[in-house]
């Protein structure tokens, strides 16, 4: 069976991002394309690197605050642990837990460090990778957080959740349980490669939300393609509309990435979110680009945007387009088919002045867009990728705001570093008087 067909259901077939395009890519669109950062940028809390963040929300994807505090999660390394080098900084994925902040205003100045959210020695396997972090419906205080837990050896990387309590008082916020952590669901082999089939298999970064056309509970994460690594055949599917007389590029075929979903079965308002049934790819990226990481959904004007990060180094063969989020609209629900973003899925890349200087974009259901800085180089520098010369970032870039506007998405607004804004309010005031 090749990859194109084990994509395919009774269900949904799934859409794909094709050569042709990956060929519309544009760096330096100004529609598209990230500002330059300020080499002089500030750090939120210097003990720490800080990633891939989000912030707390409810099920339908809304930022809340929790007793007036705007709250957000973390990827973060301990920079004593790793050495506050660039060294330490490149290393942070081996030291990885997921930390919080929480600020009273949502200004990127404001926020503070919380510490640790999972109880250490709950999660059972090395590192805990990217997730989102969900207040429980019809709740006081329940906040489930999903995340990917990481195991060096044997390497493992599966989706998982644990839950507790979120509690604030007017000096700030912090946490009760989160002690126990049980996994989602596995690579199968069938519907996304396991590390059988691609010892580079990518599996994790669960984005679980409530389908407003169904009401069932999915999960979005990142896979590939099952499939035997460099095995795959890129033809006509693969290729798009592509010029006459193209040829399939060399090196194509290690490109399979996918955005992958799965549907809740257990019940999840008694917190049970162990039982998964695995769904098709909604989009693959077959002969175009190896990863589409933490992807996620926003649903505007009877519109379904579906966002993912990706890595100028994951693209394959001839393709090629920044590091950033890419992205893909679909006018018939979640299941799709999807249509690229801008015709090529770029929504936002790094300038080529800047390449490596932002990463781990998300998207929030009012357009504003958060993404942390990596690595900036020094005004002039003759090779921006100098390590001599750049400064590691390790802490959020500015926010910006897009528009998302059919198909076509416009940059429109540069915020503050590591501002954010929220759409709802936690607790609700019925929630409040059920609160658990
Ligand atoms: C994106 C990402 C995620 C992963 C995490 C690990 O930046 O690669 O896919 O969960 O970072 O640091």
């Amino acid at each position: 069976m090749n990859a194109v067909s084990s994509t395919q259901s009774a269900t949904h077939t799934s859409s794909r991002w094709t050569i042709a395009d990956a060929m519309k890519i544009h760096t330096d669109d100004p529609t598209t394309t990230m500002p330059v950062i300020d080499y002089a940028f500030p750090v939120i809390d210097s003990d720490v690197w800080q990633w891939d963040t989000w912030l707390l929300r409810d099920i339908h994807g809304k930022t809340v605050t929790f007793k007036g505090w705007y709250v957000m999660f973390a990827l973060v390394a301990d920079r004593s642990a790793t050495g506050d080098t660039v060294e330490g900084w490149h290393s942070r994925n081996n030291y990885s837990y997921i930390g919080y902040y929480y600020s009273r205003t949502g200004n990127g100045a404001d926020w503070k460090f919380g510490g640790r959210v999972i109880k250490e020695g709950a999660n059972s396997r090395s590192w805990e990778w990217s997730g989102c972090a969900v207040m429980r419906e019809n709740s006081g205080s329940t906040v489930d957080l999903f995340y990917t837990s990481v195991n060096d050896t044997p390497s493992e990387s599966v989706p998982s959740y644990t839950t507790g309590r979120i509690l604030a008082d007017a000096n700030g916020v912090w946490f009760e349980g989160f002690d126990v952590c049980t996994d989602m669901f596995q690579a199968d082999g069938v519907n996304y490669a396991n590390i059988v089939e691609d010892q580079y298999w990518d599996f994790r970064d669960p984005h679980i939300f409530r389908n407003p056309d169904d009401n069932q509970i999915y999960a979005l994460f990142e896979g590939n393609v099952p499939g035997m690594r460099g095995d795959f055949t890129i033809g006509s599917d693969e290729m798009g509309l592509v010029p006459p007389a193209t040829t399939v590029p060399a090196g194509a075929q290690y490109g399979a990435a996918a955005i992958g979903i799965a549907r809740l079965k257990s019940d999840s308002t008694k917190g049970d979110f162990s039982q998964w049934e695995m769904l098709p790819a909604l989009v693959t990226a077959l002969g175009v680009n190896d990863q589409t990481e933490r992807p996620h959904v926003v649903f505007q004007d009877g519109l379904t945007y579906l966002f993912t990060i990706s890595h100028h180094s994951t693209f394959t063969g001839n393709s090629t387009g920044p590091d950033g989020v890419y992205g893909f609209v679909s006018r018939n629900g979640i299941f799709g088919p999807y249509t690229p973003l801008n015709g090529s899925g770029l929504v936002l890349g790094n300038p080529s002045a800047a390449p490596y200087e932002t990463y781990s974009h998300f998207v929030d259901p009012a357009g504003y867009v958060q993404s942390f800085i990596d690595t900036l180089p020094q005004p002039g520098s003759a090779d921006p990728q100098d390590p001599a010369t750049y400064r590691i970032g390790g802490t959020l870039a500015p926010t910006v705001k897009i528009v998302l506007d059919g198909e076509r998405t416009f940059l429109t607004e540069v915020h503050a570093y590591g501002q954010v804004y929220a759409q709802g309010v936690w607790p609700t005031s019925s929630a409040w008087d059920k609160r658990s």
